[in-house]
């Protein structure tokens, strides 16, 4: 029986989303058919440039369809560069030359064009701000349907946010595209804060990753991991020197959901306002609210809530340090 999960990645590389390519590629249940980049931790052309070469250096040709460069509606802002590098991986210092542009199609017509050509197969991943699955869903009203699952890096529920004290960056970065996400009506799970600030990555697990595996890709990814090491160790000191793997975290829920414990409920966003992009849940099902905008036409998302973290952190270990990696593919 045919087991792997055809997975379409949506993604803002960003070091965490590179540990996340990579723990995608390396995974036997996971067949990458493509990837869509957006804005968010670099400019979506940087974005494209990251997904395009951390494919090549790990030896795939995974298509990779380019997609939006701003928010719906929030004035745009500066890639935090102090936190993944100017160029998204840690300013590395040089880089091979790798074949291969973007598809012709955006990232949303691609999503719709892929879920079309397999409907009810595809587990869409989404680990950036999510203006791709909006302009998708206004492409295609069906696509929930289409779409086997959803499964985004995002949002908080209990857990303080990372841009204010209450919202999540991939959320704060476009709310109104992560609130259509969250009424949409898709089979959705969301992985956020709750859970990936339980799972610290020490800098010494990607030393031994490029030691055993002697290769460019994580090679590069090591060199990424220090940088972005660097500024979580100093905001979180506690942490020792390390960082939340924060997207991986989304596969790991795809492949090993055991290792979660999950609520279920309505969950909406702060579209503007000091709380803006603040992701709330309605827990308690069985009030009423007067406020408009809870009814019971509202979804419901599958919220991960606690993590096994010992668990989590073998398998992307294992994972990691498979035999997944192929000859890199050079100009
Ligand atoms: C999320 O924001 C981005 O900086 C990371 O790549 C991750 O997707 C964490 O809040
Ligand atoms: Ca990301």
């Amino acid at each position: 029986m045919e087991t792997k999960h055809k997975v379409i990645f949506d993604t803002d590389p960003g070091v965490d989303d590179a540990m996340a390519l990579y723990f995608a590629l390396a995974h036997p249940d996971i067949e990458l058919l493509g990837i869509t980049t957006t804005f968010g931790n670099v400019t979506v052309e940087q974005a494209t440039i990251n997904a395009l070469y951390l494919t090549r250096v790990a030896g795939r040709e995974t298509p990779v369809a380019q997609g939006v460069s701003a928010p719906l509606s929030k004035a745009p802002g500066q890639p935090p560069g102090f936190i993944h590098g100017d160029d998204g991986l840690g300013n590395l210092p040089e880089r091979i030359a790798v074949p291969g542009r973007a598809e012709d199609c955006s990232a949303a017509e691609y999503i719709v064009k892929m879920a079309r050509a397999f409907p009810g197969e595809i587990s869409l991943v989404a680990v950036a701000p999510m203006g791709n699955l909006a302009l998708a869903l206004k492409l295609e009203p069906n696509l929930p349907k289409l779409l086997k699952r959803v499964v985004i890096m995002g949002g908080t529920v209990s857990e303080p946010g990372n841009v204010s004290p209450v919202a999540e960056a991939n959320i704060w970065n476009d709310p109104e595209a992560g609130d259509m996400v969250f009424t949409a009506g898709w089979d959705l799970t969301m992985v956020g804060l709750d859970v990936t600030h339980r799972v610290v990555l020490p800098y010494d697990f990607f030393v031994r990753l490029a030691q055993h595996q002697q290769h460019r890709a994580t090679d590069t990814l090591q060199h990424a991991v220090h940088f972005y090491s660097d500024f979580y160790s100093g905001i979180r000191p506690e942490i020792g020197y390390g960082c939340f793997g924060h997207d991986v975290l989304a596969f790991v829920w795809l492949v090993a959901p055991e290792l979660f414990k999950t609520q279920s409920g309505r969950v909406r966003v702060a579209v503007e306002g000091i709380a803006n992009g603040q992701t709330m849940m309605d827990k308690l099902d069985s009030i009423f609210y007067p406020q408009p905008g809870w009814g019971e036409e509202v979804p419901h998302t599958r919220v991960c809530i606690e993590v096994d973290t010992t668990a989590c952190l073998q398998l992307i270990a294992s994972t990691l340090n498979s035999d997944w990696l192929k000859p890199v593919i050079s100009k």
